[in-house]
This record gives structure tokens, C-alpha cells and sequence, in this order.
């Protein structure tokens, strides 16, 4: 039978991954895939080196020189040009005119397109998913959410037959490491970072890491899936973990909690409630105990209720292995495959509108009746608190955390605008707010 030829543009940490997946169990794939698989071709920069870091052989780059980025879009021209490619795989990353543009080609000549590329998926995948049904090609992104967790396939052939309630995780594998080495190891932020893109797990621009982008991407991604939402990254409330500190971290353990950037999204008739941030997790909530780049997507069904997927989030062979699992499916079944639909209806809205627990950490001068103050002013808005924990004092600062039964967080921001009013003086730095996941 005639071989499914891929190529690779872009051979850095996934797209090695692919390469390399490809090359060792090419007999493996062609019995999944019921015709052989066969790597056609890979670009890359710098041949000679990435043929060396991920064990590949040096022809299949065309030749040994590097290339400059002119150079490089020529091959990927002639590429795109053969006849003979079937799949091209996307893992060059970011969101530049001249990645999209390399995607809407490989489609518009009639070639299937996987990709890993969730900020691009996010930002551009209405476009995307159009231009792969106008040419009717697959477009495979199992690799873009949670890395080599099949969550897209769950999501998409798994739960076909059910309705997605919510959905919610751990989705950003540098964060989630970060916060736990911070944890465990008491190191600071910026060494904890630094570890985590020596082991491959940031973005090429880790803010997007950090800064709660990446989860976004992924939270989009996965709502348009669930949910029929498109669009949702243009409004998606995002907010990350850099602000986090060891401090906080430390609060956070004698509340019973640990704090992780958590991605949610629950949908109630047509309205969808997202949001990325970090949270105070209850240690009986099995989230909490997800650590390092481990990813982990938690989905309430209507029908079949509670689903858990944990697994390796990033990395090189890990990520890979989710593309390859595209290219065997996208072999197998072809046009057949059927992409995302967007639907008419949902709206998507900030978490913050739905009630929710809320645990607030003070910082404030250590004088005599401060907590009566904080805990007086959050019961004037009609808040019932839960928990007062932690009464710190040495003196110059009382640092303590208020945990509230389900309130809004706009009711919790006129209490402390309220303290405010009265005592401005007393706060040594601005009161932390962080949803409470039981
Ligand atoms: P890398 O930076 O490791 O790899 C990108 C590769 O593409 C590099 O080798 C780069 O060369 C090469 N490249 C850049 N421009 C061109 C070009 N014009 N033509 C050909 N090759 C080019 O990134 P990753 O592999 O980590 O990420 C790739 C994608 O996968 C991204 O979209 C990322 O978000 C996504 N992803 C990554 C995961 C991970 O674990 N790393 C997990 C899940 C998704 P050079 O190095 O010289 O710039
Ligand atoms: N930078 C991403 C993360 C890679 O840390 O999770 C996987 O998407």
C-alpha cells in the first residue's frame, strides 16, 4: 500500500520528539495505522545540530548547512509543492504571519496539518478549523492541550455521546513545577523558573508560562471543544503565577491548601464561566497533589459524571507522542476525520460572577484590633467567613488569612475598599484574593 508521508517543520523539542517517535516504531505505526507511515522530510534551522540532540539521520533535512530563515521557507515551499506529503506537522511554535501562513498553506495544498501550537490554535484556530474544512483536511492538535494527555480525543470522541459540565485542571506544566518546587524546596521563584526551562518545559517566551497566556491557549482550546465556544481566548480572564510568593506558599500549607494555577470552565445554559488563575486547593481535592510539570484535567458529564486524566504535560518525546498519535489517526481515517464545529449560543463570562469560596491573606500593621476591623468590614458585606487562620504578629505586621463561604469577588473588593475608607494606613502590602477549590 502506498505510504502516508509526513514532514516535520520545525525540529526543536517536539518536533525531534515526533522525528525520533516515527523513526523507532515505524513498523508499530503502520499496523495502527493500516497502511505504513513513513518521515519524509524534516526542516530545521540548524541540521547538524538537531540531528545530533535528538539521534536523527542528517539526510532527511536535505543537507547539512544551516539554513537561513529564506532558506528554510524555500524547502518548506517545495514541501508544501510534493505531491507525494500527505501530513505536515507544525512545531516551528508561535503565532508569527509566517507560521499561520505555513498552516494555511499545507492546508489550502490539499495536506493535512498537525500542530502543537496552542497560542496559534487559540488566537487563530476559528480561521484555522475553517480553512481545514474548506480544503476537507484533518487538523490534528492533540499535542496543544496537556502535552501527551489524550485529552482532545477524550473530549472530542470519548464524550460524544455525553454533555460537558465542566471542566478544569492543571494545564501549565512550567507553573505547576514551579510552585512546586517553591513549595518543597523552599527555592524562589525566579530559581524555580530557571529550572524549568532548563528541562524544556517553558515557552519560548516563559511569560506565557507565568503570566497564565499558556494555560489560556489551553482553556480556549478545550472550552471550543466542550462547549462549542469559539473565540474564547479574545476575553478569557487570565492571570498567572508570578505574583505568587514563598510566604503565600507558606500560608497557603497551614490552611490546609496548596496553591496552583488552575484552569476552569463551567457551563450553566448558554453561559460559559471561565477563568485561569491561581487557587488555594484543599488538600483533599486530589489537585493539590499534582506536582512538577504533571498536568491533570478533572470533567463533570452530565451522564457519566466524574472523569480524571493526569499525565506528562510537556516535554520532548512526551509532547511528540501525542502528534504521532494524530498522524496515525489522521492515516488511518483522513478526510473521514471531522474537525471542531464552533456553535451559535454560548457566551462566555468571568468566574468571578459565579459565588465561590475565597480565602483572603492580610498583611497589615500589627495594632490592636486589626482583625476585628478585616473579619467586621467582610461580614458588612454580607460575607459569612469560614475559617480566620494563621494570626501572625511580630509587632510591625499581623499577617492572617480569611477564609469566606461562597461570595463574589467584588463583594470581598468593597470590603477592602471599605478598610481602606477607614484605616489606610494599616496595609503593609495589598490583601491577596485566591479562590478556594474544595
Ligand atoms: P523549540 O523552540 O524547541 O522548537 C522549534 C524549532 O523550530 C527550533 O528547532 C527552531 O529552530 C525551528 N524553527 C524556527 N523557525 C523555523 C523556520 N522558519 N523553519 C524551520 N524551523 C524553524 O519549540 P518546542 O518544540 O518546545 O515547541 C514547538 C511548539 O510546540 C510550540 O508551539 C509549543 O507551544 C508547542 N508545545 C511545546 C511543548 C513542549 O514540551 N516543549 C508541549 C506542548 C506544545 P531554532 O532553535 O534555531 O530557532
Ligand atoms: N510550556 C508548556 C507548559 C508546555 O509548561 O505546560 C506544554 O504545553
Amino acid at each position: 500500500m502506498k505510504p502516508f508521508k509526513v514532514a516535520v517543520l520545525g525540529c526543536g523539542t517536539v518536533g525531534g520528539g515526533v522525528a525520533r517517535i516515527m523513526l523507532e516504531r515505524k513498523e508499530a505505526l503502520a499496523l495502527s495505522a493500516g497502511r505504513p507511515v513513513e518521515l519524509a522530510a524534516l526542516v530545521d534551522l540548524f541540521p547538524v545540530r538537531s540531528a545530533a540532540r535528538h539521534g536523527l539521520p542528517i539526510g532527511l533535512f536535505g543537507g547539512e548547512s544551516d539554513l537561513s530563515g529564506a532558506q528554510a521557507a524555500a524547502r518548506t515551499d517545495a514541501i508544501l509543492a510534493d505531491p507525494e506529503i500527505d501530513l505536515v506537522v507544525e512545531t516551528m511554535g508561535g503565532t508569527s504571519d509566517y507560521v499561520r501562513g505555513v498552516c494555511e498553506r499545507v492546508l489550502a495544498a490539499g495536506k493535512h496539518l498537525a500542530t502543537a501550537n496552542k497560542a496559534l490554535l487559540a488566537e487563530r484556530g476559528d480561521e484555522l478549523f475553517a480553512a481545514a474544512d474548506k480544503a476537507g483536511k484533518a487538523l490534528g492538535f492533540e499535542a496543544a492541550v496537556c502535552g501527551a494527555i489524550p485529552v482532545i480525543r477524550v473530549v472530542k470522541e470519548g464524550f460524544a455521546g455525553d454533555e460537558v459540565l465542566s471542566i478544569s485542571g492543571i494545564m501549565n506544566g512550567t507553573s505547576n513545577y514551579i510552585l512546586s518546587k517553591m513549595t518543597a524546596e523552599g527555592i524562589g521563584f525566579d530559581e524555580a523558573l530557571k529550572l524549568a526551562q532548563e528541562k524544556g518545559y517553558a515557552e519560548a517566551d516563559p511569560t506565557l508560562d507565568v503570566g497564565g497566556g499558556d494555560a489560556g491557549h489551553k482553556l480556549s482550546i478545550l472550552v471550543r471543544l466542550a462547549f462549542g465556544l469559539a473565540g474564547a481566548n479574545r476575553t478569557l480572564a487570565v492571570s498567572g503565577v508570578s505574583d505568587v510568593t514563598k510566604a503565600d506558599l507558606r500560608v497557603a500549607a497551614e490552611m490546609d491548601c496548596a496553591i496552583k494555577l488552575i484552569c476552569h470552565a463551567q457551563r450553566s445554559g448558554d453561559i460559559v464561566y471561565a477563568s485561569v488563575g491561581p487557587m488555594m486547593v484543599k488538600r483533599s481535592n486530589f489537585l493539590s497533589r499534582i506536582d512538577g510539570a504533571t498536568n491533570a484535567v478533572r470533567a463533570m458529564n452530565r451522564y457519566s459524571g466524574e472523569h480524571i486524566l493526569v499525565g506528562k504535560g510537556a516535554g520532548s518525546l512526551e509532547t511528540g507522542s501525542a502528534i504521532v498519535a494524530d498522524i496515525v489517526s489522521i492515516a488511518r481515517y483522513g478526510e473521514r476525520i471531522v474537525n471542531p464545529a464552533a456553535r451559535p449560543g454560548p457566551q462566555l463570562r468571568n468566574m468571578d460572577e459565579l459565588p465561590f469560596p475565597y480565602t483572603v491573606l492580610f498583611d497589615t500593621a500589627d495594632v490592636p484590633g486589626i482583625t476585628g476591623l478585616v473579619t467586621t468590614a467582610i461580614g458588612d458585606q454580607g460575607i459569612n467567613i469560614d475559617t480566620v487562620g494563621h494570626n501572625m504578629h511580630s509587632g510591625e505586621a499581623a499577617v492572617f488569612a480569611v477564609e469566606t463561604m461562597p461570595c463574589t469577588r467584588s463583594s470581598i473588593l468593597k470590603a477592602i475598599a471599605v478598610i481602606r475608607a477607614h484605616r489606610a494606613d494599616i496595609f503593609r502590602a495589598e490583601p491577596k484574593i485566591f479562590p478556594v477549590l474544595y
